[in-house]
């Protein structure tokens, strides 16, 4: 299913560049690209340089929430726009808003799904929720393997019965969002990481569906990828390691967050996106992750301008610093030298 035990994972938002999943390639790792947040326009021109390198890749799409905000929601996100005025960020939009676009709401899915299938790629793999059936057959018949990520054996169940290929099965020390799509099993604010790890959430979800499986979160050395790996993966996904690379496009502040000692833990928080993510605990996690709404995309659009104004102010404390639990073991240097090392360790 896949060419190498070892996949650069992707991450969007301009941390997967083309040069971190080419170097990735070259170094025997299996390369996704990001394609969350960016048009189709904006995708293939990304796309371009390994579709020239020839070779097997693959691209990530974020399955969109189609239907609007339940009222519940709405009003929480309302209380949040509010609860950020009050603490004065810079960046803040005003107005009655929040308010969104519908191409912000469904991250140009139709409009990505139509170039994946007029230009196919090799693999397609989906995160937050499971692609309506009729988009895995036409990718298969367009001669693409399909992967959707899961965070539960319940998920994998209905991911399997969706017709897909391969399964990202990802627990909850993962940097980034979460993959959840059941609200049962989607982790809330300040959730741990529950009992044990990505080795025996592989094992799970091997005891209950066929389908080739990879692991992922808080995969920081070799022997933990050995340890996934006889749990019945194919593969394991590493997106923290990776992070600090010189390919990387992460921030600069971020990267020097994740070396930063003054940095003692990670969280999982709603505070940045409206979605589940796992990020270095900073100000703004500590001080907003109880009243961040449950409200995917729209509360990544009202935070985006605090951000980018935090990031023009060489302001951490405010900044999305996306982390897993592994975040001390992600070195600097080529990507070409940390594959090596996990490559060489299996
Ligand atoms: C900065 C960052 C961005 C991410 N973006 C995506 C994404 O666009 N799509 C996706 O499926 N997963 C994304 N992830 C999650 C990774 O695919 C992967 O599941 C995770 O990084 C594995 O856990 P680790 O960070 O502990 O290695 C992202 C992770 C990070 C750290």
């Amino acid at each position: 299913m896949f060419s190498s035990p070892i996949i650069a994972a992707p991450m969007a938002g301009g941390t997967t560049t083309a040069a971190l999943a080419l170097a990735a390639d070259r170094a025997g790792a299996f390369p996704f690209a990001a394609a969350g947040y960016k048009t189709a326009e904006a995708l293939a021109e990304h796309l371009a340089p390994l579709r020239a390198a020839g070779t097997d890749f693959g691209v990530n799409l974020f399955v969109p929430r189609r239907e609007p905000l339940a009222a519940p929601d709405a009003a929480a996100l309302l209380r949040y726009r509010d609860e950020l005025a009050a603490a004065g960020y810079d960046g803040l939009p005003g107005g009655a808003g929040p308010t969104i676009t519908n191409e912000q709401l469904t991250d140009f899915w139709d409009e990505k799904i139509q170039l994946l299938l007029a230009d196919p790629v090799p693999v397609v793999s989906l995160t937050f929720g499971l692609a309506p059936e009729s988009v895995v057959q036409a990718l298969h018949r367009a001669g693409t393997r399909v992967v959707a990520s899961v965070t539960s054996v319940a998920e994998a169940v209905a991911a399997a019965a969706t017709g897909v290929d391969a399964l990202v099965v990802q627990h909850g020390n993962a940097g980034g969002h979460s993959a959840a799509f059941l609200p049962a099993v989607s982790p809330g604010p300040g959730a741990s990481p529950g009992p044990g790890g990505v080795v025996e959430l592989v094992a799970a979800v091997r005891a209950a569906v066929v389908l080739p499986l990879v692991g992922a979160g808080g995969i920081g050395d070799a022997a933990t990828a050995k340890a996934v790996l006889s749990a019945g993966a194919v593969a394991v996904q590493l997106g923290t390691a990776l992070l600090r690379s010189e390919e990387s496009g992460a921030r600069a502040l971020h990267k020097d967050a994740l070396a930063d000692p003054a940095f003692t833990a990670t969280a999982v928080t709603r505070a940045f996106t409206g979605k589940a993510a796992r990020a270095l605990v900073n100000d703004f996690v500590s001080r907003h992750s109880a009243g961040a709404p449950e409200a995917y995309p729209e509360v990544h659009f009202l935070t985006a301008p605090l951000r980018a104004a935090a990031a023009a102010a060489g302001d951490r404390e405010a900044l999305n610093l996306w982390a897993g639990t592994s975040w001390r073991q992600a070195q600097d240097g080529p990507v070409a030298d940390i594959i090596e090392g996990f490559l060489k360790g299996l």
